[in-house]
């Protein structure tokens, strides 16, 4: 059984991997899959910039790579490289819309500040989804 402070603690061990050099934030996820299976993901930055994948869609989309569809909760801890996380970073938009294509409206999303730990769902995070 997977608790809220190990999946936050996974999040900022990947965090340690980011690739950032033009933004200077470092970001990690670290991803429940519904049978255990975590999945962890950094942000990876480009030169152009667009490029830039966020941390939570490289773990969602390495777990989806190998095959998983159901999934519990990610967690993710961010901020300025060399910082503890100093503020609650919460999943950007993009990333909201790529967890509502895979994961339900009681999927949660745990953030921290370094002190606490929220817990919200994705319902919360992306209501009224778009939707094909
Ligand atoms: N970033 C993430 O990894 N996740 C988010 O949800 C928000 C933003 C990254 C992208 C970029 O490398 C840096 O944070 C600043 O936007």
């Amino acid at each position: 059984m997977m608790t809220d402070t190990e999946l936050i603690r996974l999040a900022q061990q990947a965090r340690e991997k980011a690739y950032s050099p033009y933004s200077g934030y470092t970001v990690g996820a670290a991803l429940l899959c519904a049978d255990g299976t975590i999945y962890t993901g950094c942000n990876v930055e480009n030169a152009s910039y667009s490029a830039t994948c966020c941390a939570e869609r490289v773990a969602l989309f390495e777990a989806v790579r190998d095959g998983h569809r159901a999934f519990s909760a990610i967690a993710v801890a961010g901020g300025r490289k060399g910082d503890a996380e100093a503020s609650f970073f919460m999943p950007c938009g993009v990333c909201r819309q790529v967890m509502g294509e895979f994961c339900g409206k009681d999927f949660v999303v745990l953030v921290t500040d370094g002190k606490e730990i929220r817990r919200r769902t994705l319902e919360q995070l992306l209501p009224e989804a778009f939707e094909l």
